[in-house]
């Protein structure tokens, strides 16, 4: 009986160490961003004016000087590529606009890091945030004839806050 309780013992000790290494290496993650729902912060941020689908056709668009492009071609727009570089700098803004001008889309970049803060941690949710909206625009991209985009989007007024 002794030896095996000291086994077990030792056991324990073993797994009490690994649960206090586990524990540190959840620390260092939590420096890390969230994981940003694409989809949610597309509606919350840019259905206004892009639609629900990327169509153009937002509720304030009527107000709007400009005709929005459909979002869901942004990929046939640009040979079948995905243009992920230049969307993230078009929806960040901070440096794309300033030589651009006055854009009637406001400047998420700017926008977004009002709302998270100036910190490094703060500048890494900031790009996450586009990380995830420019993701959400590649499923939104039609391959085909079809617009496969209403199916692959589930209910989206559960997500708009
Ligand atoms: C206040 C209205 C408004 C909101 C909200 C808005 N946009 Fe825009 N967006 C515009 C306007 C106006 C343009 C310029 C016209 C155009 O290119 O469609 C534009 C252009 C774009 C373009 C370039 C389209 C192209 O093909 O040239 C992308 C991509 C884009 N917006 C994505 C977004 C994303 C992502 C969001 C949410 C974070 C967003 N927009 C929120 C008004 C808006």
């Amino acid at each position: 009986m002794r030896i095996p309780d000291q086994l077990s013992l030792a056991g324990l000790a073993a797994a009490v160490w690994a649960a206090l290494t586990l524990s540190v290496a959840t620390c260092s993650l939590a420096g890390e961003p969230p994981q940003y729902d694409g989809q949610a912060l597309y509606l919350n941020h840019c259905a206004n004016c892009h639609g629900t689908y990327g169509e153009g056709d937002g509720a304030v668009t009527p107000s709007l000087n400009v005709v929005l492009q459909d979002l869901r071609y942004l990929s046939q727009r640009n040979d079948g590529q995905f243009p992920r570089a230049w969307l993230t700098r078009i929806i960040d803004g901070r440096e794309s606009r300033q030589a651009h001008g006055p854009y009637d889309m406001p400047v998420w970049g700017a926008v977004l890091q009002t709302q998270e803060g100036y910190d490094e941690p703060a500048n890494a949710r900031v790009t996450a945030k586009i990380d995830a909206m420019v993701s959400y625009l590649e499923t939104m991209q039609v391959s085909g004839a079809g617009n496969e985009l209403e199916q692959a989007v589930v209910a989206p007024e559960a997500l708009i806050e």
